[in-house]
């Protein structure tokens, strides 16, 4: 598994590539053009256009089984897709040779909605998987650096030996995001990674992930269907439905969107309550 690249693995792959701009000059680090992907007869996505900024957290929503996890994993080129282009950080994918792709890979982190953690390693182990992987460290080092992480993402010192059943439900995603941070990526691609915690918990989580992104830069990709998250971490929405993003924005945009689902699942009971809680924080 251990493999020593003939390049120096921090190199910048992108760094003559030119930076992608959006309207007002922001960067973009992700970039989905025309995106179709299938399984047999099924299409998933079709035709889906996307593109999120450098240092937004982008929360990505719509209802049970619309893809979201499917285009998650297709950006990860995890799964095939018919056609279409996909960017990341200035990279076109299928452009690059697989010793740039390799070097592109380990500047994203990724935190997946089921099995965040190997379950026969200890959290020290998993946080040492992608380093193992792309990086030819040696132990000390690589226990020093899961021990930073460890740290980083609220954990006392002693989770670093415990094995993923020995800890809460809470602890797994923090484990699992220390991980996802193991190689210091740019781009951090989160599924769901408040469910299943209590609203206390996930709160946290919340603001482990916003200081996270003010603290260290990155940009945050976030699957979730936890209100909370979208009215209080997430600096704009995208909404996936009928094959494509049917709508993306601030939660102001959401508000003001007339499609069916969007209006009921942003100005629904829970989510006026919500609003009703900010209006009172701001007063
Ligand atoms: N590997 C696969 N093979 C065949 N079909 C798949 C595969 N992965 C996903 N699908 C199908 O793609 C569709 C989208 O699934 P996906 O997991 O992306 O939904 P989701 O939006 O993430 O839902 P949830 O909110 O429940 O996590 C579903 O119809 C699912 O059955
Ligand atoms: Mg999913």
């Amino acid at each position: 598994m251990e493999e020593v690249l003939p390049v120096d693995p921090r190199k910048d792959v992108t760094a003559g590539a030119d930076k992608k701009a959006g309207g007002d000059g922001t960067e973009i680090v992700l970039s989905v053009k025309d995106l179709t992907v299938g399984f047999g007869s099924n299409i998933v996505l079709d035709k889906l256009n996307l593109d999120i900024y450098r240092g937004e957290i982008l929360g990505f929503v719509g209802a049970s089984g619309t893809g979201k996890s499917v285009l998650m994993r297709t950006v990860l080129r995890l799964l095939p897709r018919r056609s279409g282009s996909i960017e990341i950080l200035g990279v076109e994918y299928d452009a690059v040779s697989e010793e740039e792709r390799m070097a592109l890979d380990m500047r994203l982190g990724v935190l997946f909605q089921h099995g965040a953690l190997f379950s026969s390693l200890t959290v020290k182990e998993n946080i040492q998987v992608p380093m193992r992987e792309y990086l030819n460290l040696p132990q000390e080092l690589m226990d020093e650096l899961a021990r930073l992480k460890i740290d980083m993402v609220g954990l006392a010192p002693e989770a670093a030996d415990k094995f993923p059943s020995e800890l809460s439900g809470g602890m797994i995603k923090r484990a699992a995001l220390a991980r996802a941070l193991a190689l210091d990526p740019d781009l951090v691609f989160l599924d769901e990674p408040t469910s299943g915690l209590d609203p206390i918990g996930a709160s946290e989580f919340d603001n482990l992930i916003a200081k996270l992104r003010d603290t260290l830069g990155l940009t945050v990709y976030m699957v979730t269907h936890d209100l909370d998250s979208l009215f209080s971490v997430c600096d704009r929405i995208a909404v996936l439905g009928k094959k494509k993003v049917l709508v993306e924005g601030t939660i102001e945009d959401m508000l003001a969107c007339d499609d069916e689902w969007v209006k009921s699942y942003f100005q629904g009971k829970r989510a006026r309550s919500i609003v009703r809680e900010d209006e009172k924080a701001a007063s």
